[in-house]
């Protein structure tokens, strides 16, 4: 059988006196779309900072892919297949789409130190680049500098960049955070015709993206694990009502 993608055992981290991840459990299977929700502060990045090996966990474990990675560096971990979306400020906003997304495709090639290389020898480079693109419904903006592209555009250009990777689990902080709610609706019917295999990790603050979204849904308060579930159990769930369904849902959506 198939290991889970992902394991996260007692994970904890610790900042000084702070427990901003406090004995986190949770188990993702493969392929599964999973939200990761929780009020500012929750811990919530810490955990995909954990999972990427940005940061060192003051206790517990990672397994990826069946693999105990607790002790792997950042780029072992992403070797295996994870990828996490870039900040907005890794784009070349003087370059155009096309050219950000394939120098981020060049830059993952084995041979990219060989020089004089004939251009044609990346042509499944453009062709991944052309399919991402397309699928983003960016292609005929291929030619269009990013300093040009709305701030929704920008980020899902950052998406495709996470996405070139070939990533088994792709990992997404708050990608609608800024968006219009005519871009977010856009953005997330984009996210559910990813390729079934990816596992997705989102973490979100609009409710609605995540219900919209996920299958499951993990939430977090200061640190802890209140909750994991699928929709309608978080929906049903008392506690999550108290933090969130009730009175911080406009909060959530900022
Ligand atoms: N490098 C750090 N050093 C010290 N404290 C940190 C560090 N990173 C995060 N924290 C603290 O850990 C807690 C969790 O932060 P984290 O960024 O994981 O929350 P979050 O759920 O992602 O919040 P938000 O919704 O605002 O993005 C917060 O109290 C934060 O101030
Ligand atoms: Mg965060």
């Amino acid at each position: 059988m198939e290991p889970p993608c992902m394991v996260l055992k007692d994970l904890t981290k610790e900042f000084g006196g702070l427990t901003a991840v406090d004995h986190v459990n949770l188990e993702i299977t493969p392929g599964e779309r999973h939200a990761i929700i929780g009020s500012n502060g929750a811990g919530k990045t810490t955990v995909f900072n954990l999972i990427c090996g940005d940061l060192k966990p003051t206790n517990g474990q990672i397994l990826l892919f069946g693999q105990d990675v607790t002790r792997l560096p950042t780029h072992k971990r992403i070797a295996q297949g994870i990828s996490r979306t870039f900040q907005i400020n890794k784009l070349f906003p003087k370059l155009t789409v096309l050219q950000n997304v394939l120098l981020a495709a060049q830059g993952l090639e084995k041979t990219k130190y060989v020089m004089y290389r004939p251009m044609t020898s990346y042509k499944h480079l453009h062709e991944k680049t052309e399919e991402i693109l397309r699928q983003f419904e960016m292609w005929e903006r291929r030619d269009d500098l990013i300093e040009t592209l709305s701030y929704g555009e920008q980020r899902q250009i950052e998406i495709c960049l996470a996405l070139i990777e070939n990533p088994r689990l792709l990992l997404l902080d708050e990608p609608t955070a800024g968006l219009s709610r005519a871009e977010t609706m856009a953005f997330t019917s984009i996210l559910n015709k990813l390729d079934a295999e990816i596992t997705i990790l989102l973490i979100e603050h609009d409710m609605d993206v995540a219900f919209e979204f996920a299958e499951n849904i993990t939430v977090l308060q200061l640190g802890a694990l209140v909750v994991s579930g699928n929709k309608d159990e978080i929906k049903a769930n008392k506690k999550v009502q108290e933090i969130y369904l009730g009175t911080q849902k406009d909060d959530l959506e900022n």
